[in-house]
């Protein structure tokens, strides 16, 4: 049986040399990355080329598109639960625009993580789509009655989602009728304040009774997503829900300073209350 050979002491390597700085033109040098299951290289970004696509149709346009905006709006979601528990901001959750129950179970869901054991979730909804549009919007698929989700079937989701449906509420009703100053008047008298409100139900008309709903139930670091700011309208800060925006800061005591950006589409704000201080642009 052959001797196992004496390991040998290892010869001090010498120490590597630093590699050349790369002139214009000349090939890089090759570096060592750790396993990231994907190619690292030009053009530094995974696109998917011909081959990939040759099939591709409206279907998978759609899916593209949603699973990129929902991962977005989730992101937000994770954010701002972070800024208001790092912040101190108690309360509760709004969602004028509720649907699929797609922010809504992201909102749980942070809430959950964030282990907010008091916090209350307000649906409101017509819970029978839009209303009869009675301003001009550019998506034409924006009719009385589309993006409908039962209030039934909202509330299933909520359930089979499993995070803290004993403590949502649903407000069944169109704005301009649900929104009453005896419902606001209930909401001051039993309620937390606002913590965080998703503004998303896409049209002029449906964003106006909300923000004057909404006004007394904000407080300071109260965060409002206003989602449909640059949807709907061609982007013109003269429609929808931008302009219900605009007009409704007119007359507010509140000033909002920008905070985060939701896509192409949406904008999240922090209210606050004017006072003497330092000027500038946040
Ligand atoms: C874009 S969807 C909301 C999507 C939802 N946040 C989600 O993530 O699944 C718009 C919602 O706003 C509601 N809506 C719009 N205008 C309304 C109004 N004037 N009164 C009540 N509900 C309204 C619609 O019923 C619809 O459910």
């Amino acid at each position: 049986m052959a001797k196992t050979a004496k390991p040998k002491t290892a010869a001090k390597k010498a120490p590597a040399a630093k590699p050349a700085p790369a002139k214009s033109g000349e090939p890089q040098p090759k570096l060592q990355m750790p396993a990231m299951g994907r190619k690292i290289g030009e053009p530094w970004v995974d696109l998917p080329d011909g081959k990939a696509l040759a099939n591709w149709g409206r279907d998978e346009e759609i899916a593209y598109n949603q699973t990129n905006r929902q991962t977005e709006k989730a992101l937000f979601y994770r954010r701002t639960f972070d800024f208001l528990t790092d912040n101190r901001v108690a309360g509760d959750y709004h969602e004028y625009g509720c649907h699929r129950c797609r922010t809504f179970r992201m909102a749980l869901t942070e809430a959950r993580l964030h282990n907010l054991q008091t916090m209350k979730f307000f649906a409101f909804d017509s819970f029978e789509g839009l209303p009869e549009p009675t301003s001009t919007t550019s998506v034409e698929i924006w009719k009385r009655g589309a993006l409908t989700t039962t209030e039934g079937n909202f509330m299933k989701m909520v359930r089979e989602h499993g995070h803290y449906a004993d403590r949502v509420t649903t407000i069944k009703g169109f704005y301009d009728e649900s929104l009453t100053p005896a419902l606001r008047q209930k909401f001051l008298d039993t309620e937390n304040k606002v913590a965080l409100v998703n503004v998303d139900c896409d049209l002029y008309e449906s964003a106006v009774p909300v923000f004057k709903f909404l006004d007394p139930l904000m407080q300071e670091g109260t965060v409002i997503y206003i989602d449909d700011l640059f949807a709907g309208h061609t982007g013109s800060p003269n429609k929808g829900v931008a302009r219900a925006f605009l007009e409704y800061q007119k007359k507010t005591r509140w000033r909002f300073v920008r905070h985060l950006d939701i896509g192409w589409w949406g904008r999240s704000y922090i209210v606050y209350l004017e006072k003497s201080g330092p000027d500038g642009v946040l």
